[in-house]
């Protein structure tokens, strides 16, 4: 979807803006402030919602627990849907805090335009065409966000829209080679490099364990390689996602109610192509990669079996014990991949495991890795994003769980406990020594799909990772 919301800057005297409707955030989420009084919020109705459109001065006031980032990224989101809902064409809001703060509220607003209504036969027409952004002078002190700000923004949106869409898109039309399309695509536009290595590719590169997943699909798998590389880069990130259109489970099926949403299994890797496509739209002077493995996890004659051994790419023996613990086998092949392009940063993007969701909830990441330094500055980052992420500790005891008796390492651990560190710590397996402080492995289970409304996010894919990603890699571009 394209963002046709357009928002403009207005430096204004004395309300000349011309807009339909206002937008003015409370620091009480019960709206209790000078500017309502409590006998019109009775009569309307109030329930406490934290939202109340006073209908004589068209002002739609939103509380806010206090003027920070996170809190006007989503109380942007929300204005955006209340005037869509109302068919308004445009409204305006004033200035709250400072430049992060202005930027977060824009990044709020376009993400409340998102909606996805691909497979509905009749397509709800978007009114809302434009917010203006005003200074009339409620404080003096605030600055108007500058033009790249709103740039900026609008950037991060776009990849995350287009990332969502494809993620939404059913597993029948999002196949593995859709994601090789979408790619070139990509790679077309912003002049990017794009290997793709199909069947014949990834065998002759001997990665087993990636092509033992895709066995019972009709489907043919790919590897998907972007590049972007700008001319005075001094440092190379390499991404990897997890690319999987549809996990059944294999063999070792998934339960029906399990099942569903599955096509959100390609989350990673979709994160992974949208981080490319935005960092290349912002130009970020780093040489950034984008690795993804796309299969389908399937059941059939020649699926592969629990109980089969794997000779991964990186030459270590894999038992199999369980077909649905498949997206650890991909990334397996693509890191020990990834590990030849000799990056000084690398950061896998799945969803990984369901123990992750348990252990962290539905709203938040899990970081793991070996390097803490690098782990605390992903997760501060991330935070200021907007993504919600939380570390998960290795240590040697959960180390020995993923011992095999017949192979050099099992896909499943011995025990049920601590599922989402055992299959990081899978992965780990497969990083070589001189990368083992420079690699990240990220768990986007939960907040991948979305099947309530919360924060900015709405019914369906989330596109989590994405600005996460792009804040690291512009930190490192900033500070190197
Ligand atoms: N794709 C799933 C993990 C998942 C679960 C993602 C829920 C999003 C929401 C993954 O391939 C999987 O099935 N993992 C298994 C691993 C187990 C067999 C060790 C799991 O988490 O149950
Ligand atoms: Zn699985
Ligand atoms: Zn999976």
């Amino acid at each position: 979807m394209k963002n046709v919301l357009s928002i403009a800057i207005k430096q204004t005297k004395n309300n000349q803006t011309n807009a339909q409707a206002s937008v003015v955030f409370v620091i009480d989420k019960n709206l209790k402030h000078h500017f309502i009084n409590e006998k019109q919020l009775k009569e309307f109705d109030y329930k406490g919602e934290g939202v109340f459109f006073a209908q004589e001065t068209k002002t739609l006031y939103i509380g806010i627990d206090r003027i920070d980032p996170d809190c006007l990224r989503e109380a942007g989101c929300i204005a955006v849907r209340y005037f869509k809902n109302l068919n308004y064409e445009n409204f305006k809001i004033g200035i709250y805090g400072d430049e992060k703060c202005m930027y977060a509220l824009v990044l709020g607003i376009y993400l409340g335009t998102y909606q996805f209504d691909k497979y509905k036969s009749s397509k709800k027409e978007n009114a809302l065409k434009q917010v203006f952004i005003v200074n009339e002078g409620y404080d003096k002190n605030f600055k108007l966000p500058e033009e790249d700000v709103i740039i900026r923004a609008q950037i991060i949106a776009q990849a995350m829209s287009d990332v969502r869409d494809v993620v939404n898109m059913i597993p029948y039309e999002a196949t593995p080679e859709f994601l090789t399309k979408w790619s070139k695509q990509i790679a077309k536009i912003h002049k990017l490099e794009c290997n793709i290595f199909g069947k014949k590719e990834l065998k002759k590169e001997k990665m087993n364990a990636f092509l033992a997943v895709n066995r019972a699909s009709i489907n043919d798998p790919y590897l998907i390689h972007l590049s972007y590389k700008p001319k005075k880069a001094k440092t190379k990130i390499v991404l990897v996602g997890k690319g999987l259109t549809y996990d059944c489970g294999g063999l070792s099926l998934k339960p029906a109610d399990f099942m569903v949403t599955m096509k959100a299994d390609k989350s990673g890797g979709c994160a992974v192509i949208g981080i490319l496509q935005a960092v290349a739209s912002l130009k970020l002077p780093v040489e950034v990669h984008g690795i993804v493995g796309a299969t389908e996890n399937m059941i059939g004659g020649d699926a592969y079996k629990p109980d089969d051994v794997l000779f991964s790419r990186e030459g270590k023996s894999i038992e199999v014990r369980n077909t649905d613990a498949e997206g650890r086998l991909v990334l397996a092949d693509c890191l020990s991949y990834a590990q030849d392009l000799n990056p000084d940063y690398l950061i896998d993007f799945a969803t990984l495991t369901g123990a992750c969701v348990v252990g962290l909830g539905e709203y938040t990441s899990g970081i793991m890795g070996y390097n803490k330094d690098l782990k605390d500055r992903f997760e501060t980052l991330a935070l200021q994003s907007g993504e919600l992420v939380a570390q998960l500790p290795f240590n040697k005891h959960l180390e020995k769980l993923v011992e095999s008796k017949i192979a050099d390492i099992c896909n499943v651990a011995s025990s049920r406990y601590g599922g989402a560190i055992t299959a990081g710590i899978f992965l780990g397996a497969f990083i070589r020594k001189e990368f083992r402080e420079k690699w990240l492995h990220i768990d986007i289970a939960g907040p991948a799909f979305v099947e309530k409304d919360w924060d900015v996010n709405t019914y369906g894919a989330s596109a989590a990772g994405v600005r996460a990603g792009i804040e690291f890699i512009n930190d490192i571009a900033l500070r190197g």
